[in-house]
């Protein structure tokens, strides 16, 4: 090998390596977060006054500050002795963005991986080997992780903002559903933006409570409500409107023509259907983070990731006829209507 050949193969082992290394520095770097350091932080602060501040034996602080520092995380002034926050931890102190990234890193997330290479041998998830219960089954029995789950999600979804919120359009709607709506956070936004509409966020009933939280917080509880329920045995009738998003992607085609078999059964003809997913396009720029979540559908729950025309297959095969398939924010909206 000449000395560019082995300089190239260098930068792919670092490459490795530092993908090798990462589920620890981001184990390291959730802790940071769990203790607020982004915050202590906005202003500097010597290692002793961060030890008191987080309740932290100083050595080990200090050499877990200093490991993320080497990767960008934090940032440590020699002369003034203090830290402070890096340009990538002050992006946490953006509240949505530390939400979002705060429940990918969760102890938990690693927890149902232990069995990954298990599942790739087997029609189950790796968390169904692991506990005997798919991801949603699991969160209801573990109240602060699932609230990290959700918490994230909607933060991830307040990131999507007005681009997202606008371009769902609920004019001459009354009624809507958000079947599979976790914390409530889209409809919430939604109900804001369309002060005629009712909305309903439709979840299994270990969501209640944060759901019921969220509402209040938005202080739109004479407005919004939340059921609890299965989708896949039943939807609520009486609704003009059915939404889902980030909800098909965790089942399987036929489980997924059921639940769409379910809202065409609760929908009077001419009422309408919005489901807004993922899906994999190799051209799209985000279709790296595709394919990790398609990943979820081997670690979380046995499913899979589809692609636009999937998609189009399984809505018209449950009755729906499809309107208009548009894409935003990295996902896209397929917008369908029951017909006679
Ligand atoms: C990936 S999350 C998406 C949440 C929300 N729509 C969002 O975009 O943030 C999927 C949601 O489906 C809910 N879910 C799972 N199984 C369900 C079921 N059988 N019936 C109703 N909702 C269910 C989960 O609790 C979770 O809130």
């Amino acid at each position: 090998m000449d000395t560019k050949q082995i300089e190239e193969t260098n930068h792919l082992k670092e490459d490795v390596y530092t993908l090798a290394m990462s589920p620890l520095i981001a184990t390291a770097l959730n802790s940071m977060l769990s203790f607020d350091v982004p915050k202590l932080l906005e202003t500097p602060k010597s290692i002793d006054e961060l030890a008191q501040a987080t309740l932290s034996v100083k050595h080990k602080l200090e050499r877990t500050l200093l490991a993320l520092e080497a990767f960008g995380y934090f940032s440590y002034d020699e002369h003034s002795k203090t830290w402070s926050n890096s340009p990538k931890t002050s992006l946490f102190l953006d509240k949505n963005f530390r939400d979002a990234i705060y429940f990918c890193c969760v102890p938990f997330q690693y927890e149902i991986l232990l069995k990954f290479s298990d599942a790739l041998r087997c029609d189950q998830s790796s968390c169904y080997l692991q506990f005997g219960r798919n991801i949603y089954e699991e969160l209801s029995q573990r109240s602060l992780d699932k609230n990290y789950f959700h918490t994230g999600l909607g933060a991830y979804t307040k990131m999507s903002g007005d681009a997202l919120f606008d371009t769902i359009t609920l004019t001459g709607l009354n009624k809507v559903l958000d079947a599979g709506g976790g914390d409530g956070t889209l409809l919430c936004e939604l109900a804001k933006r369309n002060p005629n509409i009712e909305c309903t966020v439709l979840d299994i009933p270990s969501l209640s409570e944060l759901a019921t939280k969220i509402i209040e917080s938005y202080g739109l509880q004479d407005r919004v409500k939340f059921v609890p329920g299965d989708f896949r045995q039943e939807i609520p009738s009486g609704f003009d409107c059915i939404l889902f998003k980030q909800a098909l992607n965790s089942w399987s085609d036929e489980v997924v023509i059921k639940i769409l078999e379910n809202c065409y059964k609760a929908l009077e003809n001419g009422k309408k259907l919005i489901i807004i997913e993922h899906a994999v396009v190799k051209s799209d720029e985000n279709y790296r983070e595709v394919r990790y979540l398609d990943l979820m559908g081997i670690s979380e729950i046995e499913s899979r990731t589809r692609n636009p025309e999937e998609f189009k297959m399984v809505i018209e095969y449950a009755g729906f006829t499809i309107e208009n398939i548009k894409r935003l924010q990295g996902q896209y909206m397929f917008e369908a209507v029951k017909s006679a």
